[in-house]
């Protein structure tokens, strides 16, 4: 695991944004795996800016999101795929057709679970993933106690993951329930695998990830088994880390070494 440690949110935000950027210019037709949660905001900010300079472009992209919530219709204010719209889709150069997230209100959620795991296939997989982590080290929406082997299917959410989502939402009754998540499978198939963390709120979740045992209990830490998985924290979400300087020695800053 690359564990990045950046001096300030913004520079996370910015690092992670890089590395999609790259994906973008290298690859041919890349697939992108995009995230949701307000740690991603400052990211798709960040791209759109970059796309604004002329320094990206969105247009042979495809886009799978890992997740949406059951029961909101595409167009649900709170449904993953408008807020997509509203920081990323509506103002780069993709082809809307091209940015797939589980249908929330198709009739049979398994078989949507289903066809989205066919759907990411047949684009060739995922070359970038992006991830947050929950505090209570999920990815996607796979909750702890997920199994690691899991495609994408139906969760029900923890009541903290509820509770952490409420703000968005008019009425804390109103989260729903249950999502259609990507699996660790999923995740762990992607190319290369990004996650951000910021804030002090992720240092225990980071410190679990990246130092604890690999285990159920907490999902991120599937993330170990990646060949290629990066974590861009700040260092608040650093605070955590046992390992902190030697991370900080290989990567000053966040920046990649020299090698002398
Ligand atoms: C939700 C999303 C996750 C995200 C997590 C953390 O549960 N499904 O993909 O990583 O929230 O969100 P935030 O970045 O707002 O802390």
């Amino acid at each position: 695991m690359k564990v990045l440690v950046v001096p300030t949110a913004e520079r996370a935000a910015t690092r992670a944004a890089g590395l999609v950027a790259d994906c973008l210019n290298v690859g041919d037709r890349p697939v992108l795996g995009l995230a949701t949660g307000s740690t991603m905001e400052p990211v798709y900010a960040d791209l759109v800016a970059r796309f604004r300079t002329g320094a990206i472009s969105f247009s042979g992209a495809t886009t799978f999101n890992l997740d949406e919530y059951v029961g909101l219709s595409p167009d649900h204010p709170q449904s993953y795929r408008r807020t997509m719209h509203r920081l990323l889709f509506d103002h780069v150069d993709i082809d809307v057709g091209a940015c797939h997230l589980p249908q929330g209100d198709a009739p049979d959620p398994h078989v949507e679970a289903q066809r989205y795991d066919a759907a990411i296939a047949a684009a060739g997989g995922i070359d970038i993933q992006l991830l947050g982590i929950g505090r209570n080290g999920h990815i996607g929406f796979n909750e702890p106690t997920s199994s690691l082997g899991a495609r994408t299917r139906i969760k029900t959410l923890t009541r903290s993951t509820r509770q952490a989502n409420a703000a968005f939402f008019a009425k804390p009754e109103d989260v729903p329930r249950h999502a259609i998540t990507m699996g660790i499978a999923n995740i762990l198939e992607a190319r290369h695998c990004v996650l951000v963390a910021t804030g002090a709120a992720k240092a225990g979740a980071v410190a679990r990830m990246i130092e604890g045992p690999l285990g159920a209990d907490c999902p991120a830490t599937a993330l170990q088994l990646h060949a290629r998985a990066t974590v861009i924290v700040d260092g608040h979400a650093a605070a955590g880390l046992e390992l902190i300087d030697y991370y900080q020695e290989i990567h000053p800053d966040g920046e990649e070494p020299v090698l002398v």
